[in-house]
């Protein structure tokens, strides 16, 4: 089918931003979009290491385009995040040069560019290009509007999150718009926990959120049926529509399409699947806290610990760099003593494994993609925040949808040591909750439902396409 319009996909170069752009992007394509998939180099690299077949050969009406992000290959970006945005800041100019000498007969001219929220850039770009500026957020609505609005949160003293008063109930979060339910301080995403206004994360993120008030079209990866109708479109820049569109990945799993496989930036280990063909229908714990969370070597061993304490087939994802770099995680013995009960891999295909009727509960770090992944499958979570917006999506997990428990007690919140004992303890809660396992299959039946035909993700994507060509034409105008 020749393609009339041309979406230009920008995503926040980390494994969590590109998977659900490329689930965009792949919906798109199938309602007439020619697709760029902007990549960066470093992350470009990681991909075909990974084994990245879809980079070679894109599929048809795809192309990607890489750009440099403009630091040193060795540069760690996740741990410097601050050098990260700002390098990523800039890529405007060079990403404008690259679209414009590439653009070649058979390329429709481009409609719109799709930037995920935290990719300023993709303002300046569609400015100069003359085009309208989708602004996608990856995060779940409710914390996504207190990023939208942390200069009201800062204007009433909620910004910074100072830990020592985090706790006291006058501190309760109520001015946010959207019929959000009052928000805790750690709610908001973690990076403003700072003693001052003036803290460099602090000031970022709030530069971040002028930035991301300036666009002419807001999509959002989550649920109405989820968070409301109301939340979704209270993420609204100056009454431009905002429409959910998620979960993203569901209906590319429902017709067949490896998406994420595609870009992804780890090797995927598929040997774990047929170690859960071997095991009891709903009897193992899936563990992983995604593609950045970090760990130390003493809690890696006490969870290595609860694990095996607590009797449960388990199968963990242990990424090489969680520990970053130390040797030895894993206690003397413990892999001879696993070995019948446990399967341990660098890097899995997740959502074949959390589609998986072997697969019971997810030990999760929350991450935005993990826990619809997890509900959609009807899979209850034991929640490990690390950093960003996983604190809230736990919390939600558990108080809000009640899919899900955390660690009771135990104050992740200051990245307390979780003991041995403490694991066991959640894992043998989660995996024999009741209570958790019928909630969330309501909400999984309630996502399949939002992405199929007539669905209201499903139906606001549509719409979506509708608008934002009737509105490139009156840019082009
Ligand atoms: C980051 C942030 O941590 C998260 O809070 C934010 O919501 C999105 O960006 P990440 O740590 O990568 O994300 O977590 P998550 O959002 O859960 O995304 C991880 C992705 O990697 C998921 O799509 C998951 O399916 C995939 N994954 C993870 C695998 O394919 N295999 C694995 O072994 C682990």
């Amino acid at each position: 089918m020749a393609k009339s319009l041309h979406a230009v996909m920008v995503p926040f170069p980390v494994q969590g931003g590109i998977n659900p752009l490329m689930q965009l992007a792949h919906l798109l394509s199938e309602r007439g979009f020619f697709i760029t998939f902007v990549n960066t180099e470093w992350c470009h690299r990681r991909m075909l290491d990974a084994g990245g077949h879809a980079l070679q050969q894109p599929a048809e009406g795809f192309r990607f385009l890489t750009i440099p992000d403009g630091l040193p290959a060795k540069h760690e970006r996740y741990t410097d995040l601050i050098t990260y945005l700002r390098a990523l800041e800039n890529l405007a100019p060079v990403l404008e040069q690259r679209l414009l000498v590439t653009l070649s007969e058979g390329i429709p001219p481009i409609t719109c560019i799709i930037g995920e929220s935290y990719m300023s850039c993709t303002y300046q770009l569609a400015l100069n290009l003359r085009v309208p500026r989708v602004v996608f957020w990856t995060m779940c609505a409710a914390l996504s509007i207190s990023q939208f609005k942390a200069e009201l949160l800062l204007s009433r003293g909620h910004i910074p999150v100072k830990l020592g008063e985090a706790k006291r109930a006058e501190n309760l979060i109520t001015c946010l718009p959207g019929n959000l339910p009052p928000l805790l301080p750690t709610d908001l995403i973690s990076f403003y926990r700072a003693e001052s206004a003036s803290d460099a994360l602090v000031k970022r993120f709030l530069y971040e959120s002028q930035m991301q008030n300036k666009g002419d079209y807001v999509l959002v990866n989550t649920v109405e049926e989820l968070e409301g109708r109301e939340a979704v479109a209270a993420l609204s820049i100056n009454g431009c529509p905002a429409m959910a569109v998620g979960p993203l990945f569901l209906p590319n799993f429902l017709a067949h399409r490896d998406v994420v496989r595609s870009t992804s930036m780890f090797a995927e280990d598929e040997s774990c699947l047929e170690w859960l063909d071997a095991q009891q229908p709903a009897s193992v714990i899936y563990v992983s806290f995604g593609s950045t969370a970090v760990k130390s070597k003493q809690q890696l061993e006490e969870i290595a610990l609860g694990l095996e304490n607590s009797q449960r087939p388990f199968l963990w994802v242990l990424r090489k760099d969680i520990a970053q770099g130390e040797p030895g995680i894993l206690p003397q013995g413990f892999l001879e003593r696993i070995r019948d009960r446990g399967l341990i891999v660098r890097w899995a295909p997740q959502v074949k494994v959390l589609s998986h009727p072997s697969v019971r509960a997810f030990l999760t770090h929350s991450g935005w993609n993990s826990v619809m992944e997890s509900f959609s499958f009807g899979i209850p979570m034991l929640g490990w925040p690390y950093f960003m917006d996983q604190f809230l999506n736990c919390r939600f997990v558990k108080d809000m949808w009640k899919i899900g428990m955390d660690f009771e007690g135990v104050d992740v919140d200051e990245n307390k040591l979780v003991t041995r004992e403490e694991v066991e303890k959640g894992v043998r809660r989660i995996m024999e909750s009741e209570e958790a396992r019928q909630r969330v299959f309501k909400l999984k039946e309630a996502a399949m439902k939002a992405v199929n035909p007539g669905g209201s993700s499903f139906l606001n994507l549509n719409k979506f396409v509708e608008e934002i060509t009737q509105i490139a034409k009156s840019f082009a105008r």
